[in-house]
């Protein structure tokens, strides 16, 4: 019998990581993507420089942790990704589930179009394609992006073909399984990210000026500490960076074997990436001491200091001005496409194992079901002219609207509905080495969704009354507001469609809740 033709629930004929090291490294894989690179330093630069690691670090053992834990005690207890999983704590969580699959579905089509940039920017480092002005080559030569007030769809091949290869490539990986698939390409590629990213720091480190970057990205302006929005954004910084929210963790933590140390693993990652982060900074920092020393003028001076503009036109100009720029610069697009390539397998897991669970279908099967549209989209969407503009609106409200409701729907859903916080702190303990305090029901069931909704309801009373950076009201609404709007839809047409097999069962009470998941 074919895998797809088994009549059992996901449960029973799951896949598993060979052990917890494979999910260990899968899960900072996940976790170190682009946004530990281009993101963080400018962040936690704008963001009072040193004194950001307070409000940083509060936020990753407040909020982060806990709420990794959450994922894995969901994904680890009822052995299913978001949509079977959250269904067994209640009715309504299928709508869930299915909303954190097509998260995942919309971000993973433009993230592997950054990384598809990076992929070629690593080839155009070898004789620094980018000549004298690298901002007009990356928006007009390369990209060659339309204007902000108009869509065009005309293909650009320098973005199309290494997007397609970057498909083909993630898609064969996902399509082999957990653990010969997902799990050996983590296994080759974080260690070489690690490998790279220690020499790039190290040669960035030892540039004339780094000291001044260090000191601009170090210094502490405590008054930060008081204004709300630097602990938002440190809020924010963890929650994407962590992957945590919207299906990933819990995917990944329904691979486990049932006895799994789900609260060791959750603290290694979460300080693995935080450490990665942190380096990222450091790195950065001191290219970016070097270039202003070069200019002769002061770090804080300096524009471009995060996102795409970080990456890539800031750092092309930091190669051209070094001793051995060409290589500098291979092995810094290399380590982007490693560390995004990596993110991009665990999103890409979240659908392919929805499409699993709900539907039966086997790992290659689903992989070309998800695959085909994600990648005909993302090259339609972001192979084209208007590809950098629609993704940067289509992220904007993806990551703040749509990520952000998801974890306040999600904490409300667990802590709301009678009392499956406890139950769900019971089933980490029985499995886990560190014990979880019942703190942890009150940060993750009320602070995190508090915090959040503050969150949230600044980006949504900011996009209506502002809009969005310089992009015509119906460019927002279509690619904004449309696209979670579309997530929505899509959620309610996948709750309605029947399941293949076996439908997941309400763990009706609390008793039933702890007893499962672990005996198996
Ligand atoms: N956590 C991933 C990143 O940082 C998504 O890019």
């Amino acid at each position: 019998m074919t895998d797809s033709a088994m009549p059992v629930s996901p449960a029973k004929k799951r896949e598993t990581w060979t052990g917890q090291t494979g999910f260990l490294l899968a899960a900072i894989g996940s976790a170190i993507g682009l946004g530990n690179i281009w993101r963080f330093p400018g962040v936690a630069y704008e963001n009072g420089g040193g004194a950001f690691l307070v409000p940083y670090l509060v936020a990753l053992l407040l909020v982060g942790i806990p709420f990794l834990c959450l994922d894995y005690a969901i994904g680890h207890k009822f052995r299913g990704t978001p949509p079977w999983a959250l269904r067994r704590i209640g009715a309504a969580g299928e709508f869930i589930g299915w909303f954190q699959v097509m998260i995942c579905f919309v971000i993973f089509t433009y993230y592997a179009a950054v990384i598809a940039w990076a992929a070629q920017y690593a080839i155009y480092s070898v004789n620094e394609a980018w000549g004298d002005d690298a901002k007009s080559f990356f928006v007009s030569d390369y990209l060659q992006v339309s204007s902000a007030d108009s869509l065009s769809f005309s293909p650009v091949a320098a973005v199309a073909i290494p997007l397609a290869l970057v498909w083909i490539l993630v898609l064969l990986i996902v399509g082999m399984g957990i653990s010969r698939g997902v799990e050996m390409a983590n296994r080759i590629f974080l260690p070489l990210l690690v490998i790279l990213f220690l020499v790039l720091v190290i040669r960035a480190l030892f540039l004339p000026g780094a000291l001044e970057g260090l000191n601009a990205f170090f210094t502490p302006k405590w008054s930060a500490l008081s204004d709300p929005h630097v602990w938002l954004a440190a809020f924010a910084q963890i929650f994407y960076s962590l992957s945590i929210a919207f299906g990933i963790m819990l995917t990944y933590a329904s691979y486990l074997k049932p006895r799994s140390n789900l609260t060791g693993t959750g603290l290694v990652a979460g300080f693995a990436n935080s450490s990665f982060e942190i380096l990222a900074g450091i790195g950065v920092f001191s290219a970016l001491g070097f270039m202003a020393y070069k200019q002769g003028v002061g770090v804080s001076e300096l524009q471009g200091l995060s996102g795409p503009i970080l990456s890539f036109v800031t750092f092309p100009q930091i190669i051209s001005m070094m001793p051995g720029g060409p290589l500098f610069g291979v092995l810094f697009f290399t380590s982007l496409v490693l560390a995004g390539v990596t993110s991009l397998l665990s999103l890409l897991q979240v659908v392919s194992g929805a499409l699993q669970d709900k539907f039966g279908f086997a790992p290659k099967t689903a992989a070309m079901i998800m695959g085909i549209p994600a990648m005909v989209v993302s090259l339609v969407l972001f192979g084209t002219t208007s590809g950098l503009n629609t993704l940067d609106v289509v992220d904007a409200f993806i990551n703040n609207i749509g990520v952000v409701g998801s974890a306040i729907v999600m904490t409300l859903f667990a802590a709301l509905l009678g009392g499956r916080m406890r139950a769900l702190r019971e089933h980490l303990n029985k499995v886990s080495s560190v014990k979880v305090p019942a703190i942890w029901d009150f940060l993750v069931g009320v602070l995190c969704p508090v915090v959040l909704a503050v969150m949230m309801f600044m980006a949504i009373v900011d996009y209506i009354s502002r809009g969005y950076g310089e992009y015509p009201s119906w460019y927002v609404l279509t690619f904004g507001w449309g696209c979670v709007a579309l997530c929505v839809i899509a959620s309610i047409l996948f709750t309605l469609a029947p399941w293949k097999h076996q439908k997941p069962k309400h763990a009706v009470n609390d008793g039933e809740m702890m007893t499962e998941g672990v005996s198996q």
